[in-house]
């Protein structure tokens, strides 16, 4: 590690340490405390994760930073102050709660951080640098290493207040990318882990078009992938608040769709199937997806769905998909 890299590693410690105290023990942070109480973030999670509270000042990061003896240069290089045009520092976090991101050795390399009094953007997080490229870290992968390990499983979802609260609720074997698709890279990262992978993005359109192209990435290397569904709106954060732990587990996590299922609908979106044209295209593509899968039970199943939802003898499915396959080689 160079010199620089070594003092932006310490200039986030001393920042963790001073934002997580602010938050827990000071009048300066006590919005942010309790902004995450309302969030129904218990204490003890607020401190194993070190979340913080930046106060709304100008330069109470630059001031405290300086004193410390760390260089302004390297402070704006780490992104915990801006430039300005008139050559002057400021603090790049002001009024918000502070994530503190880890890497996978348990570092923290940036911050991500909360507007909780309307501010835009509403989630700003440290600008990419040495230490932290957001396509090759996964939220919370320090913590949820063993838990992905030992159940066989990683659960991926979209934000840190998602890890969070599913984390509290006892769901362990989390992980978020940050606001961003998943990559190859992390892809490849969780496969050395596990096989399966849970896709449980947010509920919306954005979210369920960044869990199609997770979910392809993944088997792209390999691993299995299952793709979780809640109401329409929510993320996990609002079910497991809503509907508690249990429920989360049981009715979203355990009854996720196999990727084939989530598929067939997810590829509904481009077809009026009230059309018989629409239907015969949706068809097609759903049965090359199909003819993909070796397991021929699994296949079987599929093709038993679709002869029963579009009136077509499992033959003619069965005998298409063949030729399907025949010319894959
Ligand atoms: N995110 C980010 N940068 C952004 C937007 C989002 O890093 N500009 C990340 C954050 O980690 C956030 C996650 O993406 O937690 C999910 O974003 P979004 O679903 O928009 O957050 P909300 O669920 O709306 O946030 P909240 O529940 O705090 O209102
Ligand atoms: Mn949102
Ligand atoms: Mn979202
Ligand atoms: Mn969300
Ligand atoms: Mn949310």
């Amino acid at each position: 590690l160079s010199e620089e890299n070594q003092s932006i590693l310490s200039a986030h410690e001393w920042l963790q340490k001073l934002y997580h105290h602010l938050l827990r023990f000071t009048k300066d942070g006590k919005e942010g405390y309790q902004y995450l109480i309302d969030r129904g973030i218990k204490q003890e999670t607020i401190d194993l994760f070190q979340l913080g509270f930046a106060p709304n000042v100008k330069d109470f990061t630059a001031e405290f930073l300086e004193k410390k003896g760390f260089h302004q240069q390297v402070l704006v290089k780490a992104g915990l102050l801006s430039l300005r045009d008139d050559d002057t520092v400021a603090d790049r976090f002001r009024g918000r709660v502070i994530f503190p991101i880890r890497n996978h050795l348990g570092k923290t390399v940036a911050f991500g951080g909360r507007a909780i009094a309307g501010q835009e953007p509403k989630y700003l997080n440290s600008p990419e640098s040495d230490l932290f490229q957001k396509g090759k870290l996964l939220y919370n992968f320090d913590q949820a290493k063993k838990h992905i390990r030992s159940s066989g499983e990683a659960i991926l979802l979209e934000g840190y207040m998602d890890v969070i609260a599913a984390f509290q609720a006892g769901v362990k074997n989390v992980i978020a990318t940050l606001g961003t698709s998943l990559t190859e890279n992390q892809a490849k990262l969780l496969r050395r882990y596990v096989d399966t992978v849970v896709v449980c993005y947010d509920s919306d359109n954005a979210g369920t078009e960044a869990a199609y192209k997770a979910a392809n990435l993944l088997r792209q290397v390999g691993c299995k992938v299952k793709v979780a569904r809640m109401e329409d709106g929510m993320d996990p954060d609002d079910y497991i608040k809503a509907y508690g732990a249990n429920a989360f587990t049981d009715k979203v996590i355990k009854a996720s769709d196999t990727y084939m299922s989530f598929y067939m609908r997810y590829m509904k979106k481009d077809y009026n199937l009230n059309l018989e044209g629409d239907r015969i295209n949706y068809l097609e593509i759903v049965l090359k997806q199909l003819a993909v899968i070796d397991n021929a039970v699994e296949r079987e199943y599929y093709v038993k769905e679709l002869s029963r939802e579009y009136g077509l003898t499992m033959d003619t499915l069965n005998q298409e998909i063949l030729k399907i396959r025949q010319n894959m080689g």
